[in-house]
Protein backbone atom coordinates (compact mmCIF):
# COMPACT_ATOMS: atom_id res chain seq x y z
CA UNK A 1 0.00 0.00 0.00
CA UNK A 2 0.99 3.48 -0.54
CA UNK A 3 0.63 6.19 1.65
CA UNK A 4 -0.04 9.73 0.44
CA UNK A 5 1.79 12.45 3.01
CA UNK A 6 -1.41 13.28 4.32
CA UNK A 7 -2.37 9.39 5.30
CA UNK A 8 1.29 9.96 7.21
CA UNK A 9 0.51 12.74 8.84
CA UNK A 10 -2.37 11.15 9.81
CA UNK A 11 -0.76 7.95 11.61
CA UNK A 12 1.78 10.49 13.19
CA UNK A 13 -1.62 11.74 15.19
CA UNK A 14 -2.82 8.62 16.21
CA UNK A 15 1.01 7.96 17.80
CA UNK A 16 1.01 11.45 19.32
CA UNK A 17 -2.85 10.46 20.38
CA UNK A 18 -1.39 7.60 21.42
CA UNK A 19 1.14 8.44 23.78
CA UNK A 20 -0.44 11.15 25.62
CA UNK A 21 -3.14 9.08 27.32
CA UNK A 22 -6.17 10.91 27.82
CA UNK A 23 -5.86 12.01 31.14
CA UNK A 24 -6.11 15.76 30.75
CA UNK A 25 -9.29 15.67 29.02
CA UNK A 26 -11.07 14.27 32.16
CA UNK A 27 -13.04 17.04 33.85
CA UNK A 28 -12.46 16.75 37.49
CA UNK A 29 -15.46 14.98 39.61
CA UNK A 30 -15.97 17.96 42.02
CA UNK A 31 -15.97 20.53 39.22
CA UNK A 32 -18.03 18.38 36.77
CA UNK A 33 -20.77 17.60 40.42
CA UNK A 34 -20.93 21.42 40.88
CA UNK A 35 -22.70 22.22 37.13
CA UNK A 36 -25.14 19.07 37.78
CA UNK A 37 -28.22 19.51 36.99
CA UNK A 38 -30.27 19.21 40.30
CA UNK A 39 -32.32 16.03 40.83
CA UNK A 40 -35.65 18.04 41.41
CA UNK A 41 -35.40 20.01 37.95
CA UNK A 42 -35.20 16.41 36.16
CA UNK A 43 -38.86 14.81 35.06
CA UNK A 44 -40.56 12.71 37.01
CA UNK A 45 -40.24 8.97 35.61
CA UNK A 46 -42.88 8.14 33.02
CA UNK A 47 -44.33 11.78 32.43
CA UNK A 48 -42.67 11.28 29.03
CA UNK A 49 -44.20 9.36 26.28
CA UNK A 50 -42.08 7.00 24.77
CA UNK A 51 -41.18 7.23 21.02
CA UNK A 52 -39.26 5.17 18.84
CA UNK A 53 -36.21 5.99 16.35
CA UNK A 54 -37.33 6.60 12.89
CA UNK A 55 -35.82 4.42 10.11
CA UNK A 56 -33.25 5.54 7.32
CA UNK A 57 -34.47 5.65 3.87
CA UNK A 58 -32.11 4.32 1.11
CA UNK A 59 -30.93 6.45 -1.02
CA UNK A 60 -31.13 4.80 -3.78
CA UNK A 61 -31.73 0.01 -4.01
CA UNK A 62 -30.19 -1.67 -7.06
CA UNK A 63 -31.37 -5.25 -7.71
CA UNK A 64 -29.25 -6.68 -4.75
CA UNK A 65 -27.49 -3.34 -2.98
CA UNK A 66 -28.89 -0.58 -0.78
CA UNK A 67 -27.35 2.92 -0.50
CA UNK A 68 -27.58 5.01 2.75
CA UNK A 69 -26.25 8.40 3.32
CA UNK A 70 -25.50 9.41 7.11
CA UNK A 71 -24.12 13.11 8.46
CA UNK A 72 -22.64 13.13 12.01
CA UNK A 73 -23.05 16.73 13.00
CA UNK A 74 -24.01 18.73 16.28
CA UNK A 75 -27.44 19.29 16.35
CA UNK A 76 -29.88 20.55 19.40
CA UNK A 77 -32.40 18.38 21.04
CA UNK A 78 -34.95 18.33 23.67
CA UNK A 79 -34.12 15.25 25.57
CA UNK A 80 -35.14 17.09 29.31
CA UNK A 81 -38.49 19.00 28.77
CA UNK A 82 -37.95 22.58 28.36
CA UNK A 83 -34.08 22.44 27.90
CA UNK A 84 -31.93 22.08 25.31
CA UNK A 85 -29.16 19.78 24.72
CA UNK A 86 -26.66 19.92 22.32
CA UNK A 87 -26.08 16.08 20.92
CA UNK A 88 -23.37 14.81 18.35
CA UNK A 89 -26.32 13.00 15.75
CA UNK A 90 -26.58 10.45 13.16
CA UNK A 91 -28.21 12.62 10.09
CA UNK A 92 -30.30 14.70 12.89
CA UNK A 93 -31.52 12.02 15.24
CA UNK A 94 -30.88 10.45 18.85
CA UNK A 95 -30.40 7.49 18.68
CA UNK A 96 -29.35 7.67 14.81
CA UNK A 97 -32.15 6.30 12.39
CA UNK A 98 -32.42 2.33 12.60
CA UNK A 99 -30.75 1.12 9.07
CA UNK A 100 -33.08 -1.95 8.06
CA UNK A 101 -31.52 -4.69 5.91
CA UNK A 102 -32.44 -8.29 4.28
CA UNK A 103 -29.80 -10.84 4.44
CA UNK A 104 -28.01 -11.18 0.94
CA UNK A 105 -28.21 -7.35 0.24
CA UNK A 106 -25.43 -5.30 0.03
CA UNK A 107 -25.23 -2.33 1.96
CA UNK A 108 -23.09 0.63 1.69
CA UNK A 109 -23.35 3.46 3.84
CA UNK A 110 -21.47 6.56 3.38
CA UNK A 111 -20.67 8.00 6.45
CA UNK A 112 -19.83 12.29 6.61
CA UNK A 113 -18.48 13.88 9.82
CA UNK A 114 -19.41 17.54 9.65
CA UNK A 115 -18.86 17.71 13.47
CA UNK A 116 -16.91 20.97 14.69
CA UNK A 117 -13.43 20.80 14.50
CA UNK A 118 -13.03 20.84 18.46
CA UNK A 119 -15.88 20.07 20.77
CA UNK A 120 -16.66 22.93 22.52
CA UNK A 121 -16.46 22.13 26.03
CA UNK A 122 -14.71 18.97 25.86
CA UNK A 123 -11.98 20.54 23.71
CA UNK A 124 -11.16 17.41 21.68
CA UNK A 125 -11.29 16.56 17.65
CA UNK A 126 -14.25 14.51 17.44
CA UNK A 127 -13.07 12.14 14.64
CA UNK A 128 -14.94 8.90 14.20
CA UNK A 129 -14.94 5.59 13.10
CA UNK A 130 -18.05 4.26 12.70
CA UNK A 131 -18.46 0.38 13.52
CA UNK A 132 -21.36 -2.12 12.47
CA UNK A 133 -21.29 -4.07 16.09
CA UNK A 134 -22.27 -7.92 15.06
CA UNK A 135 -21.62 -7.58 11.48
CA UNK A 136 -18.46 -9.65 9.73
CA UNK A 137 -17.45 -6.65 7.81
CA UNK A 138 -13.79 -7.05 5.91
CA UNK A 139 -11.17 -5.26 8.06
CA UNK A 140 -11.47 -1.90 6.50
CA UNK A 141 -15.28 -1.47 6.94
CA UNK A 142 -15.29 -2.78 10.84
CA UNK A 143 -14.49 1.03 12.32
CA UNK A 144 -11.06 0.06 13.15
CA UNK A 145 -10.07 2.78 16.51
CA UNK A 146 -7.59 4.14 14.50
CA UNK A 147 -8.42 4.14 10.61
CA UNK A 148 -10.87 7.88 11.91
CA UNK A 149 -12.40 10.20 9.72
CA UNK A 150 -11.50 13.79 10.69
CA UNK A 151 -14.39 16.56 10.56
CA UNK A 152 -14.83 17.64 7.09
CA UNK A 153 -14.08 14.17 6.04
CA UNK A 154 -15.95 11.04 4.89
CA UNK A 155 -15.70 7.22 4.25
CA UNK A 156 -17.99 5.01 2.29
CA UNK A 157 -18.75 1.78 4.36
CA UNK A 158 -19.43 -1.75 3.27
CA UNK A 159 -21.64 -4.39 4.73
CA UNK A 160 -21.94 -7.68 3.86
CA UNK A 161 -25.28 -8.55 5.31
CA UNK A 162 -24.61 -12.63 4.73
CA UNK A 163 -25.07 -13.15 8.53
CA UNK A 164 -28.57 -14.49 10.15
CA UNK A 165 -30.75 -12.64 11.05
CA UNK A 166 -30.11 -9.98 14.11
CA UNK A 167 -29.93 -6.62 16.03
CA UNK A 168 -26.78 -5.29 14.97
CA UNK A 169 -25.91 -1.68 16.25
CA UNK A 170 -23.84 0.89 14.37
CA UNK A 171 -21.93 3.25 17.01
CA UNK A 172 -18.90 5.40 16.78
CA UNK A 173 -15.56 4.01 17.27
CA UNK A 174 -12.90 6.34 16.94
CA UNK A 175 -9.53 6.22 19.23
CA UNK A 176 -9.66 7.61 22.86
CA UNK A 177 -12.90 9.63 21.77
CA UNK A 178 -15.41 6.43 21.22
CA UNK A 179 -17.31 7.28 25.08
CA UNK A 180 -17.83 10.84 24.48
CA UNK A 181 -18.72 10.19 20.73
CA UNK A 182 -21.15 7.68 21.55
CA UNK A 183 -22.42 9.53 24.57
CA UNK A 184 -23.36 12.47 22.50
CA UNK A 185 -25.76 10.09 19.82
CA UNK A 186 -23.28 8.32 17.61
CA UNK A 187 -25.29 5.60 17.86
CA UNK A 188 -27.93 3.41 16.13
CA UNK A 189 -29.54 0.06 15.57
CA UNK A 190 -29.71 -1.70 12.03
CA UNK A 191 -32.19 -4.62 11.55
CA UNK A 192 -30.99 -7.44 9.31
CA UNK A 193 -34.06 -9.93 8.92
CA UNK A 194 -33.64 -13.41 6.51
CA UNK A 195 -36.27 -15.62 5.35
CA UNK A 196 -35.84 -17.99 8.80
CA UNK A 197 -37.10 -15.18 10.91
CA UNK A 198 -39.94 -14.52 8.82
CA UNK A 199 -41.74 -17.27 8.49
CA UNK A 200 -42.03 -17.74 12.27
CA UNK A 201 -44.03 -14.94 11.98
CA UNK A 202 -42.39 -13.11 15.22
CA UNK A 203 -44.42 -9.92 16.07
CA UNK A 204 -43.58 -7.26 13.77
CA UNK A 205 -44.39 -3.65 12.78
CA UNK A 206 -45.59 -1.61 15.35
CA UNK A 207 -44.84 -4.59 17.64
CA UNK A 208 -41.21 -5.02 16.63
CA UNK A 209 -39.69 -2.21 19.09
CA UNK A 210 -36.28 -1.13 19.04
CA UNK A 211 -35.19 -0.27 22.98
CA UNK A 212 -31.90 1.50 23.33
CA UNK A 213 -31.58 2.17 26.91
CA UNK A 214 -28.94 4.72 28.37
CA UNK A 215 -28.17 6.81 30.80
CA UNK A 216 -26.96 10.36 31.10
CA UNK A 217 -26.10 13.69 33.22
CA UNK A 218 -27.19 17.12 32.63
CA UNK A 219 -25.90 20.39 33.23
CA UNK A 220 -27.72 23.03 34.50
CA UNK A 221 -27.99 24.80 31.18
CA UNK A 222 -29.39 21.40 29.87
CA UNK A 223 -26.29 20.18 28.10
CA UNK A 224 -24.77 16.96 28.30
CA UNK A 225 -22.29 16.51 31.21
CA UNK A 226 -19.34 14.04 30.80
CA UNK A 227 -17.66 13.09 33.53
CA UNK A 228 -15.11 10.33 34.46
CA UNK A 229 -15.08 8.54 37.52
CA UNK A 230 -11.48 7.71 38.41
CA UNK A 231 -11.61 6.56 34.35
CA UNK A 232 -13.59 3.70 35.54
CA UNK A 233 -16.57 4.91 33.59
CA UNK A 234 -19.22 7.78 33.16
CA UNK A 235 -22.37 7.23 34.92
CA UNK A 236 -25.38 9.03 34.40
CA UNK A 237 -28.13 10.18 36.61
CA UNK A 238 -31.16 9.74 34.36
CA UNK A 239 -32.44 6.58 32.23
CA UNK A 240 -32.71 7.66 28.36
CA UNK A 241 -34.79 5.22 26.60
CA UNK A 242 -34.35 6.02 23.08
CA UNK A 243 -33.34 9.55 23.79
CA UNK A 244 -36.45 10.09 26.30
CA UNK A 245 -36.22 10.01 30.07
CA UNK A 246 -37.66 6.95 31.56
CA UNK A 247 -40.79 7.41 29.47
CA UNK A 248 -44.29 5.21 29.63
CA UNK A 249 -45.28 3.51 26.55
CA UNK A 250 -48.92 2.82 25.79
CA UNK A 251 -49.36 -0.87 24.63
CA UNK A 252 -52.36 -3.10 23.23
CA UNK A 253 -53.13 -6.25 24.97
CA UNK A 254 -51.01 -8.53 23.09
CA UNK A 255 -47.13 -9.74 22.46
CA UNK A 256 -44.57 -7.53 21.54
CA UNK A 257 -40.99 -7.55 20.70
CA UNK A 258 -38.59 -5.78 22.23
CA UNK A 259 -35.15 -5.08 20.93
CA UNK A 260 -33.44 -4.73 23.81
CA UNK A 261 -29.99 -2.69 23.45
CA UNK A 262 -27.58 -1.41 26.72
CA UNK A 263 -26.23 1.40 24.92
CA UNK A 264 -25.14 3.02 28.53
CA UNK A 265 -20.90 4.00 28.20
CA UNK A 266 -20.50 1.92 30.98
CA UNK A 267 -23.78 1.07 33.35
CA UNK A 268 -25.15 -2.09 33.25
CA UNK A 269 -28.34 -3.45 34.50
CA UNK A 270 -30.42 -6.22 35.51
CA UNK A 271 -34.17 -5.46 34.99
CA UNK A 272 -37.45 -7.22 35.93
CA UNK A 273 -40.98 -6.53 35.13
CA UNK A 274 -42.38 -4.48 38.31
CA UNK A 275 -44.73 -7.81 39.04
CA UNK A 276 -41.52 -10.29 38.50
CA UNK A 277 -43.80 -11.50 35.45
CA UNK A 278 -41.73 -14.10 33.24
CA UNK A 279 -40.88 -13.11 29.76
CA UNK A 280 -39.09 -15.10 26.89
CA UNK A 281 -35.66 -14.06 25.48
CA UNK A 282 -35.97 -14.98 21.73
CA UNK A 283 -32.69 -13.56 20.25
CA UNK A 284 -29.03 -12.69 21.87
CA UNK A 285 -26.47 -10.53 20.29
CA UNK A 286 -26.13 -13.33 17.21
CA UNK A 287 -29.71 -13.72 16.15
CA UNK A 288 -32.05 -16.30 17.21
CA UNK A 289 -31.94 -18.31 20.08
CA UNK A 290 -33.07 -22.53 19.58
CA UNK A 291 -36.34 -21.55 21.58
CA UNK A 292 -37.70 -19.01 23.57
CA UNK A 293 -35.95 -19.30 27.16
CA UNK A 294 -38.05 -18.08 30.22
CA UNK A 295 -36.78 -14.99 32.27
CA UNK A 296 -37.58 -13.02 34.92
CA UNK A 297 -34.45 -11.19 34.89
CA UNK A 298 -31.51 -10.23 32.73
CA UNK A 299 -28.08 -8.88 33.65
CA UNK A 300 -27.13 -7.05 30.67
CA UNK A 301 -23.80 -5.41 29.89
CA UNK A 302 -23.48 -2.45 27.99
CA UNK A 303 -23.54 -3.61 23.83
CA UNK A 304 -25.21 -6.75 24.47
CA UNK A 305 -28.54 -7.05 22.84
CA UNK A 306 -31.38 -9.40 24.00
CA UNK A 307 -34.54 -9.53 22.12
CA UNK A 308 -37.59 -10.43 24.06
CA UNK A 309 -41.02 -11.16 23.97
CA UNK A 310 -43.38 -9.28 26.58
CA UNK A 311 -47.04 -10.34 26.69
CA UNK A 312 -49.19 -8.25 27.49
CA UNK A 313 -52.28 -9.90 26.53
CA UNK A 314 -53.31 -10.95 30.41
CA UNK A 315 -53.47 -7.73 32.24
CA UNK A 316 -57.02 -5.24 32.07
CA UNK A 317 -56.82 -1.92 30.58
CA UNK A 318 -55.15 0.52 32.76
CA UNK A 319 -52.75 -1.82 34.20
CA UNK A 320 -49.03 -0.12 34.70
CA UNK A 321 -45.79 -2.26 34.53
CA UNK A 322 -42.39 -0.95 35.35
CA UNK A 323 -39.55 -1.72 33.96
CA UNK A 324 -37.41 -1.88 37.25
CA UNK A 325 -33.32 -1.93 37.34
CA UNK A 326 -31.36 -3.53 40.27
CA UNK A 327 -28.18 -2.60 39.56
CA UNK A 328 -25.48 -4.74 39.26
CA UNK A 329 -22.58 -4.49 41.62
CA UNK A 330 -19.91 -1.51 40.93
CA UNK A 331 -22.18 0.69 39.13
CA UNK A 332 -22.54 4.21 40.62
CA UNK A 333 -26.03 4.82 41.64
CA UNK A 334 -28.34 7.83 41.56
CA UNK A 335 -32.41 8.42 42.78
CA UNK A 336 -34.81 6.68 39.90
CA UNK A 337 -32.17 4.79 38.66
CA UNK A 338 -33.87 1.74 39.81
CA UNK A 339 -36.17 2.50 37.57
CA UNK A 340 -36.13 2.53 33.37
CA UNK A 341 -39.73 2.52 31.76
CA UNK A 342 -43.43 2.17 32.32
CA UNK A 343 -45.62 0.09 30.02
CA UNK A 344 -49.41 1.19 29.94
CA UNK A 345 -51.91 -0.80 28.70
CA UNK A 346 -54.69 0.26 26.49
CA UNK A 347 -57.82 -1.77 25.45
CA UNK A 348 -57.00 -0.50 21.75
CA UNK A 349 -57.33 -2.97 18.75
CA UNK A 350 -54.97 -4.69 17.38
CA UNK A 351 -54.05 -7.42 14.38
CA UNK A 352 -53.49 -11.11 15.66
CA UNK A 353 -52.07 -12.28 12.83
CA UNK A 354 -48.47 -11.74 13.82
CA UNK A 355 -48.84 -12.61 17.71
CA UNK A 356 -47.27 -15.44 17.50
CA UNK A 357 -44.49 -16.75 19.68
CA UNK A 358 -43.37 -20.33 18.10
CA UNK A 359 -42.07 -22.74 20.48
CA UNK A 360 -38.97 -23.70 18.15
CA UNK A 361 -37.29 -20.14 16.86
CA UNK A 362 -33.51 -21.33 15.17
CA UNK A 363 -32.57 -24.80 16.37
CA UNK A 364 -29.78 -24.95 13.66
CA UNK A 365 -27.30 -22.53 14.39
CA UNK A 366 -23.92 -23.58 13.63
CA UNK A 367 -21.80 -21.74 16.48
CA UNK A 368 -24.38 -22.98 19.29
CA UNK A 369 -23.53 -26.41 17.47
CA UNK A 370 -20.18 -25.62 18.37
CA UNK A 371 -18.40 -28.74 20.55
CA UNK A 372 -15.72 -28.56 22.79
CA UNK A 373 -13.67 -31.36 21.02
CA UNK A 374 -13.63 -29.46 17.78
CA UNK A 375 -11.25 -26.63 19.55
CA UNK A 376 -7.41 -27.01 17.99
CA UNK A 377 -6.71 -24.54 20.95
CA UNK A 378 -7.11 -22.84 23.81
CA UNK A 379 -6.03 -18.77 24.86
CA UNK A 380 -6.38 -17.21 28.14
CA UNK A 381 -6.82 -13.18 28.08
CA UNK A 382 -6.71 -11.17 31.65
CA UNK A 383 -8.95 -8.07 31.18
CA UNK A 384 -6.85 -5.95 34.32
CA UNK A 385 -6.36 -2.32 35.41
CA UNK A 386 -2.70 -2.16 36.11
CA UNK A 387 -1.57 1.98 37.21
CA UNK A 388 -3.79 4.04 35.84
CA UNK A 389 -4.39 2.00 32.79
CA UNK A 390 -7.03 -0.47 31.74
CA UNK A 391 -5.10 -3.73 29.98
CA UNK A 392 -5.39 -6.98 27.71
CA UNK A 393 -2.65 -9.52 29.06
CA UNK A 394 -0.77 -6.50 30.08
CA UNK A 395 -0.67 -4.89 26.89
CA UNK A 396 -3.06 -1.66 25.67
CA UNK A 397 -3.96 -0.38 22.03
CA UNK A 398 -0.78 2.00 22.38
CA UNK A 399 1.09 -1.03 22.07
CA UNK A 400 -0.80 -1.40 18.70
CA UNK A 401 -0.38 2.08 17.33
CA UNK A 402 3.17 1.72 17.98
CA UNK A 403 3.51 -1.40 16.30
CA UNK A 404 2.60 0.39 13.56
CA UNK A 405 -1.02 -2.13 13.86
CA UNK A 406 1.22 -5.14 13.29
CA UNK A 407 1.05 -6.20 17.48
CA UNK A 408 -2.01 -8.91 18.06
CA UNK A 409 -2.88 -10.42 20.64
CA UNK A 410 -3.83 -13.92 19.12
CA UNK A 411 -3.30 -15.52 15.66
CA UNK A 412 -6.17 -18.13 14.86
CA UNK A 413 -6.02 -19.18 11.89
CA UNK A 414 -8.77 -18.99 9.31
CA UNK A 415 -11.82 -21.32 10.03
CA UNK A 416 -10.20 -22.97 12.92
CA UNK A 417 -12.27 -23.47 16.20
CA UNK A 418 -10.96 -21.79 19.12
CA UNK A 419 -11.55 -21.70 23.06
CA UNK A 420 -11.30 -18.21 24.94
CA UNK A 421 -10.91 -18.07 28.41
CA UNK A 422 -11.83 -14.40 29.43
CA UNK A 423 -10.60 -13.66 33.07
CA UNK A 424 -11.29 -10.95 35.24
CA UNK A 425 -9.46 -11.23 38.15
CA UNK A 426 -11.05 -7.97 40.04
CA UNK A 427 -13.52 -7.36 42.89
CA UNK A 428 -13.37 -3.60 41.74
CA UNK A 429 -15.18 -3.93 37.93
CA UNK A 430 -16.68 -5.60 35.56
CA UNK A 431 -15.90 -5.80 32.10
CA UNK A 432 -18.48 -6.42 28.83
CA UNK A 433 -15.92 -8.36 26.88
CA UNK A 434 -16.43 -7.95 22.70
CA UNK A 435 -14.45 -9.83 19.97
CA UNK A 436 -15.40 -8.58 16.93
CA UNK A 437 -15.95 -10.64 13.25
CA UNK A 438 -17.06 -13.74 15.51
CA UNK A 439 -20.26 -14.90 16.89
CA UNK A 440 -19.23 -17.24 20.25
CA UNK A 441 -21.24 -19.29 22.21
CA UNK A 442 -20.45 -19.24 26.19
CA UNK A 443 -19.36 -22.10 27.44
CA UNK A 444 -19.08 -21.64 31.40
CA UNK A 445 -18.73 -18.85 33.24
CA UNK A 446 -16.61 -19.92 36.88
CA UNK A 447 -17.39 -23.36 35.36
CA UNK A 448 -21.35 -23.28 35.62
CA UNK A 449 -23.67 -23.13 32.73
CA UNK A 450 -24.15 -19.48 31.42
CA UNK A 451 -27.19 -17.86 32.41
CA UNK A 452 -30.59 -18.41 30.87
CA UNK A 453 -30.49 -15.54 28.59
CA UNK A 454 -27.34 -16.09 27.40
CA UNK A 455 -27.72 -19.42 25.65
CA UNK A 456 -27.95 -18.04 22.09
CA UNK A 457 -25.13 -16.65 19.91
CA UNK A 458 -23.23 -13.77 21.57
CA UNK A 459 -20.38 -11.20 20.86
CA UNK A 460 -20.18 -9.58 23.61
CA UNK A 461 -20.11 -11.05 27.10
CA UNK A 462 -20.32 -9.80 30.78
CA UNK A 463 -17.60 -11.05 32.23
CA UNK A 464 -18.62 -10.04 36.25
CA UNK A 465 -16.07 -9.72 39.19
CA UNK A 466 -13.83 -12.25 39.62
CA UNK A 467 -15.37 -13.99 36.84
CA UNK A 468 -13.82 -16.55 34.40
CA UNK A 469 -16.26 -16.74 31.07
CA UNK A 470 -14.85 -19.44 28.64
CA UNK A 471 -16.27 -18.51 24.96
CA UNK A 472 -16.50 -21.07 21.91
CA UNK A 473 -15.91 -19.37 18.13
CA UNK A 474 -14.90 -20.41 14.66
CA UNK A 475 -12.37 -17.74 12.89
CA UNK A 476 -14.23 -17.32 9.66
CA UNK A 477 -13.08 -14.45 7.55
CA UNK A 478 -9.60 -13.35 7.49
CA UNK A 479 -7.39 -10.08 8.93
CA UNK A 480 -6.77 -7.94 12.04
CA UNK A 481 -10.07 -7.03 14.43
CA UNK A 482 -10.53 -5.68 17.90
CA UNK A 483 -11.30 -7.00 20.72
CA UNK A 484 -11.73 -4.86 23.92
CA UNK A 485 -14.27 -3.94 27.02
CA UNK A 486 -17.06 -2.49 25.82
CA UNK A 487 -17.45 -0.02 28.78
CA UNK A 488 -16.11 2.30 26.87
CA UNK A 489 -14.12 4.61 29.38
CA UNK A 490 -11.84 1.45 29.59
CA UNK A 491 -12.02 1.24 25.35
CA UNK A 492 -10.72 4.47 25.70
CA UNK A 493 -8.31 4.14 28.81
CA UNK A 494 -6.27 1.51 26.44
CA UNK A 495 -8.32 -1.72 27.12
CA UNK A 496 -8.46 -2.99 23.51
CA UNK A 497 -5.92 -4.84 21.35
CA UNK A 498 -6.28 -7.24 17.94
CA UNK A 499 -6.21 -10.30 16.83
CA UNK A 500 -5.16 -11.43 13.50
CA UNK A 501 -6.92 -14.22 11.93
CA UNK A 502 -4.91 -16.35 9.37
CA UNK A 503 -5.09 -17.68 5.94
CA UNK A 504 -2.22 -18.93 4.91
CA UNK A 505 -3.18 -18.77 1.20
CA UNK A 506 -4.00 -14.97 1.00
CA UNK A 507 -3.23 -12.02 3.33
CA UNK A 508 -5.98 -10.32 4.98
CA UNK A 509 -6.94 -6.79 4.03
CA UNK A 510 -5.70 -3.82 6.36
CA UNK A 511 -7.76 -2.66 8.61
CA UNK A 512 -5.87 0.52 7.64
CA UNK A 513 -6.44 0.14 4.05
CA UNK A 514 -9.61 2.27 3.01
CA UNK A 515 -9.19 5.65 4.77
CA UNK A 516 -11.59 8.23 5.14
CA UNK A 517 -11.06 11.30 2.40
CA UNK A 518 -11.83 15.19 2.06
CA UNK A 519 -15.39 15.61 1.98
CA UNK A 520 -14.54 17.09 -1.87
CA UNK A 521 -13.03 14.56 -2.78
CA UNK A 522 -15.53 11.97 -2.44
CA UNK A 523 -17.02 10.83 -5.99
CA UNK A 524 -20.52 9.71 -6.28
CA UNK A 525 -22.25 7.26 -3.99
CA UNK A 526 -24.20 5.44 -6.18
CA UNK A 527 -22.50 4.42 -9.26
CU1 LIG B 1 -19.59 -2.13 19.82
CU2 LIG B 1 -15.67 -2.60 19.04
O1 LIG B 1 -17.60 -2.27 19.48
CU1 LIG C 1 -18.20 -5.11 17.20
CU1 LIG D 1 -13.75 -2.90 31.31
Amino acid sequence: MKLSRRDLLKAGAFAGAATALPLQRMVSGIDAFSRRMPASKLPTPYSVPFARPKSATPVMSTANKDYFRIDMRATQLEILPGYKTVTYAYNGQVPGPVIRVNQGREAIVRHTNMLPKVHDRLAYEPWTSVHLHGSASLPQYDGYASDITRPGESKDYRYPNFQPARTLWYHDHGVHHTAQNAYQGLVAMYIMSDPLEQALNLPSGEYDVPLHIGDAMFERDGNLLFTLDDASGMWGDVFLVNGRPWPNMQVKRRKYRFRVLNNCISRSLDYRLSNNAPFHVIATDGGLTSEPLEVTHIRHAGAERYEVVIDFSNYTVGTKLQLLNTSPQNNRDYPNMDRIMQFEVTGESFTTLDNNLPPVLNPSSPVMALQESQAVATRAFRFRRIGGAWTINGTTWADVVSSNYQFTLADPLKDSVEIWSLENPSGGWFHPVHIHLVDFQILDRNGAPPQPWERGPKDVVYVGEGEIVRVIMKFEGRGRYMMHCHNLVHEDHDMMGQFNVVDPAQAGDDPMGTLAKPIAQMGPLVP
